[in-house]
């Protein structure tokens, strides 16, 4: 008899797999990454990589998840047993995520609370990098500050919380919460943002299409990572939460609702950024160009600028503002840390509250390292490695692996069409094989070629002052220390009998 935990309705898995989407990655990335990439043009790589790696790969981990019922590491053992570390691999990659990504949702937080008196003055930049995070050279870890620690722990206090109920009544209950709540602060926003003077130039600006942008394989290579980071995809959640379906569940219908609502929001977040972004080059009278930024400087140097100029309401503006980074952050955080709450359990037969005070609590106390003086340039190699050379590169296996190697695809498209009322048949059939089987591998392939060339080319954040040996040792040892704990992780034996697939869930046997 399986015990597997469930989602107790069907609204309640979808919520929580958008929560998990939409992030940061959606309201602070989204923006700026169309914006450097081509602007109205960067929609065309955006829909290619959603259309042919993002929805078909959700539909795919969604698919394993289902059918094998278990977290990443014990899905990828039970489809065979040789790869069961591509699944500790992917969470690896979560686990490195959610020790920076809860930084910034801390940073988020204490934002928040700054609102209420605009405590960051006119020098938004200085105030950042000096008063608030005390910046200290690339490579110098400095003492830890205290005004990012507090939130932090805040951050972790909740997140935790949250996991330790459970499924149902916890990551259930807080997404039921938290989402609805984000949906409504952020269509206020956006519907302020679009009555602002100077929207229109920042909409223009956002939507203008630079044809020529798209030729070059950085705006592709961009496309993806921000689908695959944006969705979810390829770090173990989403097969993590849809092992907690029931057995009568629609997979595809999931899917596409999903990746939808994703990509709306996305794109209501560029809505809502660049119309603001407009608003701040009317009232300095410069172009829009001489504004935009993208991640921290967007959010945590210019949004408070803007909020200065905000003709009425600006504290309230403000709290609306980074209180929606704080939701739409958390609810991703609890799936990142969910993937290795899972793991841990399945492979070591501990109870949940163990597996999530010993996997919450080590990601919580290594993400103190970003919460010291160093914390910011750590951070952002830390993040730009493991996106390219873990998630994405991860991505690309999962998919030679499931497709090529274990040559399982038709399985699980019987299995998917045997649940779910949209049928992968016909065109949607081909679509969903040929985008996994070649479209998504080549494209990735050559992607991730490319990518190491540029690396070895040129130092990642030259500019910013990073010496390669700064991005060695923070950004390519850590993104290869994830692909070393999966190997590791996938050495220890499974207890006897676990690595069965429920018969309630499918017939077949694992190779
Ligand atoms: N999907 C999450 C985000 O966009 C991780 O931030």
């Amino acid at each position: 008899m399986e015990n597997r935990p469930q989602w107790g309705t069907r609204a309640g898995f979808i919520l929580a797999a958008c929560g998990s989407a939409i992030g940061l990655g959606n309201i602070w990335r989204f923006p700026a990454v169309a914006y450097e990439n081509g602007g109205g043009a960067f929609f065309l790589p955006y829909l290619f990589a959603l259309l042919t790696a993002g929805i078909p790969l959700l539909i795919l981990e969604f698919t394993l998840g289902h059918k094998y019922r278990g977290s990443a590491p014990l899905t990828y053992a039970r489809l065979s047993k040789k790869y069961e570390w591509l699944g500790w691999w992917q969470v690896g990659i979560a686990f490195i995520i959610s020790t920076y990504y809860s930084v910034i949702i801390a940073w988020a937080m204490s934002y928040s609370v700054f609102s209420f008196n605009l405590s960051w003055g006119e020098d938004t930049v200085g105030f950042l990098v000096t008063d608030y995070l005390q910046l200290a050279a690339p490579g110098e870890f400095g003492s830890l500050v205290p005004s990012v620690l507090i939130p932090l722990v805040l951050v972790w206090v909740i997140t935790l919380g949250v996991l330790f109920k459970g499924i149902k009544k916890g990551i259930e209950v807080a997404n039921k919460i938290f989402i609805p709540a984000l949906v409504i602060i952020f269509l206020i926003i956006v519907v302020r943002a679009l009555t602002l003077d100077g929207a229109v130039d920042g909409l223009n600006a956002f939507f203008k299409p630079d044809w020529s942008a798209i030729s070059s394989g950085k705006v592709w290579v961009a496309a993806y990572g921000q689908i695959f980071f944006s969705l979810s995809i390829a770090f173990a959640i989403m097969v993590t939460y849809s092992s907690y379906l029931p057995k009568k569940s629609d997979i595809t219908n999931n899917a596409f609702i999903t990746g939808f609502s994703n990509s709306g929001f996305e794109l209501l977040a560029g809505i809502g950024v660049f119309s603001i972004l407009g608003f701040m080059a009317a009232q300095q009278g410069v172009g829009v160009d001489e504004v935009v930024k993208g991640g921290v400087a967007l959010a945590f140097m210019v949004f408070p600028q803007i909020i200065n100029e905000f003709p009425a309401f600006n504290q309230l503006f403000g709290f609306l503002f980074f209180g929606s980074l704080v939701l739409a952050g958390l609810s991703s955080l609890i799936s990142i840390v969910e993937t290795y709450v899972a793991g841990i359990q399945d492979k070591f037969n501990v109870s949940r509250t163990k597996a999530v005070a010993l996997g919450g609590g080590l990601s919580a106390l290594l993400s103190l390292v970003f919460a010291t003086q160093g914390g910011l340039n750590l951070l952002d190699v830390a993040d730009y490695f493991i996106n390219h050379f873990g998630i994405a590169l991860a991505g690309l296996v999962q998919i030679v692996v499931v497709v090529w190697l274990t040559k399982n695809l038709k399985t699980l498209q019987d299995h998917t069409n045997a649940v779910s009322d949209i049928k992968l048949t016909g065109i949607l059939g081909a679509w969903w094989k040929v985008s996994l089987a070649f479209i998504t591998p080549l494209v990735l392939g050559y992607m991730m070629f490319d990518l190491i060339r540029l690396n070895i080319l040129e130092v990642y954040g030259a500019g910013d002052g990073y010496s390669r040996l700064f991005t060695i040792q923070y950004g390519v040892i850590v993104a290869v220390l994830a692909l070393v704990f999966g190997i590791v992780f996938s050495l220890i034996k499974w207890k006897k009998d676990v690595l069965e697939i429920p018969s309630s869930s499918a017939k077949e046997v694992n190779k």
